[in-house]
């Protein structure tokens, strides 16, 4: 199939999308059987969080915050046309990343995947007597610690999901002597996992203590989740890369430059990762994920390999633009606030997230997009221009008192 067809039925390709009404766009979605008819209605008429669910999720609310939310089209995952909501309050994300997908779509679309949702949980030992000895006895105790951690949460087990692993670490110094930290490993399915890592390392710290005969400080999940990884990678033939005055080649080799400097240079890689994040925190929020720990777990990985670098990375491969990205993501299709969210519930639906590792491969192909755009704009007629654009129309109804 060509990349641009699809323009009916299921596909993610919605010609003129932008240029329609609001009730046109949810007909349309409608049309594309992403969401019902009742959905739609409700995303008109509806409450996007009522109060009194606010007031059970964090204390003190007084109200509920606004963001828009917009999906992106045109892109397609593995061979699957996805509709992809975005929450976010800045002009020309959602525009880029649906233009930088439908030109990787050109190249076949984005290849995608995510591991197994592991999930670390530390527990922090200080003032181990015998740390080599207390580490055997730990290693040696593993088939207990893990049946310990399991039983705090059958259901996990029951689901297929539970505890996997430990993996001792002697840090031999850190600003307050040395340290052992102990990792459990859990498999925590469709789930962020905090709540169960959390409560699963809480449980083990009395067998921990009496193992090592030290002291038990942190018990916590690491947000660094490297061991649940999403990766994306997309091929755009140079031919459909032409811009104003460049040719689709030079505008692939000045993606490659731009990508260069941030690997070179962390200033400049923190505004690229910040480009891949605006896309990946954008599907986060709309399906009332943890960006915070997206965000925490992405910068730490882009720092782990040698310092600070970039998320992604571009080069030339034949006559096409090649990029990828790897980065952890531990996001969720159950459980934290979702139960309480009918909006995030909404986006899920329309973003056909199967599985927690579905919906990570999908925000993986989406920060690639998203820094595709950003660096293709760069390179080419400055980020400004479309920016400026789309921004203006915000100052425009802010001129006429925000109706
Ligand atoms: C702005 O939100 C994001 C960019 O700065 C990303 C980048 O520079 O790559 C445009």
């Amino acid at each position: 199939m060509s990349g641009d067809e699809a323009t009916n039925g299921t596909g993610s390709r919605i010609a003129g999308f932008n240029r329609l009404a609001r009730a046109d766009r949810l007909a349309r979605l409608v049309e594309h059987a992403a969401l019902g008819a009742g959905e739609t209605r409700d995303l008109v008429g509806g409450e996007p969080l009522s109060f009194e669910a606010a007031d059970h999720v964090i204390e003190n609310a007084i109200g509920v915050l606004g963001l828009p939310l917009g999906v992106a089209l045109n892109f397609r995952i593995n061979g699957r046309d996805r509709l992809v909501p975005m929450a976010i309050e800045e002009p020309s994300v959602v525009a880029a990343a649906s233009g930088a997908a439908r030109l990787v779509r050109a190249g076949g679309g984005f290849i995608a995947d995510a591991d197994q949702a592991i999930m670390i949980g530390q527990i922090h030992v200080l003032r181990v007597p015998d740390p080599a000895g207390a580490r055997a006895r730990l290693e040696a105790a593993a088939p207990r610690l893990l049946a310990a951690a399991d039983a705090v949460h059958p259901g996990m087990a029951r689901r297929g999901c539970g505890a996997r692993s430990i993996e001792v670490r002697e840090l031999a110094t850190t600003p307050c002597g040395p340290a052992l930290v102990l990792h459990l490993a859990v498999d925590v399915g469709d789930a962020m996992g905090a709540n169960v890592v959390n409560t699963m390392v809480e449980a083990l710290a009395p067998e921990v203590t009496a193992l090592t005969g030290g002291e038990v400080r942190l018990c916590i999940l690491s947000n660094l989740a490297d061991r649940r990884l999403a990766r994306a990678r997309a091929q755009i033939p140079w031919s459909v890369l032409d811009r104003a005055s460049f040719s689709g080649r030079e505008v692939a080799e000045r993606v490659v430059e731009a990508w260069a400097l941030a690997a070179a240079d962390p200033y400049r890689a923190a505004t690229h990762n910040k480009g891949v994040m605006n896309g990946i925190d954008a599907v986060a929020l709309a399906t009332g994920n943890d960006w915070r720990g997206i965000e925490a777990g992405a910068h730490a990985w882009a720092a782990c390999r040698g310092g600070y670098g970039p998320l992604t990375t571009w080069s030339l491969e034949g006559e096409t633009l090649l990029g990828s990205i790897e980065l952890p993501l531990a996001v969720a299709i159950v459980g934290g606030h979702l139960d309480l969210n009918p909006r995030a519930r909404l986006s899920l639906k329309l973003l056909g997230a199967e599985s927690a590792r579905d919906l990570a491969a999908v925000m993986a192909a989406v920060g690639l997009a998203q820094n595709f755009a950003a660096l293709r704009a760069l390179v080419t007629d400055g980020i400004q221009r479309g920016h400026m654009a789309l921004h203006a129309r915000g100052l425009a109804l802010r001129g006429r008192g925000g109706a």
